[in-house]
């Protein structure tokens, strides 16, 4: 029986994708995470109908035997963050330049039937224009941005050169339930949410009015099934992206609101490497793959917050 493969599937977004597979009616959902920063929790409640694998895409050996075959491999795992990247760039190179490289030849020399790989929008640096569309040049500006570029490249070319199927989505700043707040790397929406339930103000890096296409993870979670199953789009990227554009400070806003508090936020210098504005272009990804986001930022952070409010959580 042919299996699905969600690596980094103990995360944030590969574990939604693990649940999106399942409640298709997927049978063998294998993840492979090494729970760096993947947590088991986040598989919980679906524990019994997956096959968790504790493997390091760094090792192509663990890995190979267990992307032999599948009908699809999902690609998330990475050490993702900006900041991080540019502290401390070593690791994340290994896990997001060679980790992809050994899951990509892991897919071809195991014939799997294609690779659906988590690229990102900060591929684009800043950009004169917005929304940000595929056919721009990029413009990486930290590491992290540089090394998922590069995947997005090693996916094209294994497609040209070994005839692997394989789609890179750009992802714009997911964000929602199972969102790890707890570095200081964490996504600015995970941080903002403990703040406000803790009743503290977050630190805002620059003036915030920097901008961002906030994603919700169900949409994307939703649109890499999509990707896997698109036809004529081997070796291509798709932004994935919601289409909108709210700034730190209206997000902030929101949250108050929500709250029904008043929490003045504190403001520190800019942030190395941070692109200004970002906001995708979805007109392809909707053409070509469907995509079809159902979540406005309103409605995802009303979810994101009341999951966040759970003692469980965090
Ligand atoms: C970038 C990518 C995104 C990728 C992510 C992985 C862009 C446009 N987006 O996100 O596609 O998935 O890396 O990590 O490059 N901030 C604060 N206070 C905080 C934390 C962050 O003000 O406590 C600010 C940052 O300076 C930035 C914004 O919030 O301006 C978003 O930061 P973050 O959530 O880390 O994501 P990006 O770096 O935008």
């Amino acid at each position: 029986m042919s299996h699905y493969v969600v690596t980094g599937g103990a995360g944030f977004i590969g574990s939604a994708i693990v649940r999106r597979l399942l409640g298709e009616g997927a049978r063998k959902v294998v993840v492979i995470d090494n729970l760096l920063t993947g947590r088991e929790s986040n598989l919980e409640e679906v524990r019994a109908s997956i096959d968790f694998q504790r493997a390091d895409i760094r090792r192509y050996e663990e890995i190979a035997p267990l992307v032999r075959g599948a009908a699809a491999v999902f690609h998330e795992a990475a050490i993702p963050s900006v900041p991080r990247s540019i502290e401390d760039p070593v690791p994340s190179h290994e896990v997001n330049i060679d980790g992809t490289f050994n899951v990509l030849r892991a897919a071809r020399e195991g014939q799997a039937g294609r690779v659906v790989y988590a690229a990102s929008s900060s591929a684009y640096g800043d950009t004169q224009v917005l929304p940000k569309v595929e056919t721009m040049a990029p413009h990486p500006k930290s590491p992290y941005a540089l090394q998922k570029l590069t995947g997005e490249y090693y996916c094209s070319v294994f497609s040209q050169v070994y005839g692997l199927e394989t789609v890179a989505l750009r992802y714009f700043n997911v964000y929602g339930p199972r969102q790890d707040p707890s570095s200081p790397y964490s996504g600015v929406l995970s941080l903002f949410m403990k703040a406000i339930l803790e009743r503290r103000a977050p630190t805002i890096f620059g003036d915030g009015e920097q901008s961002r296409d906030f994603t919700y993870v169900d949409d994307v979670a939703e649109l890499n099934l999509k990707a896997a199953r698109a036809k004529n789009v081997s070796g291509r990227t798709y932004n994935g992206g919601n289409g909108g554009r709210i700034t730190l400070n209206e997000a902030w806003a929101l949250l108050q609101k929500l709250e029904g508090v008043t929490i003045p936020a504190k403001y520190g210098p800019p942030r190395p490497g941070d692109v200004r504005d970002s906001q995708a272009d979805i007109v392809a990804a909707v053409r070509d793959l469907g995509h079809a986001p159902r979540f406005s930022f309103d409605e995802g952070m009303r979810r994101t917050l009341e999951w966040y409010r759970q003692p469980t959580a965090e």
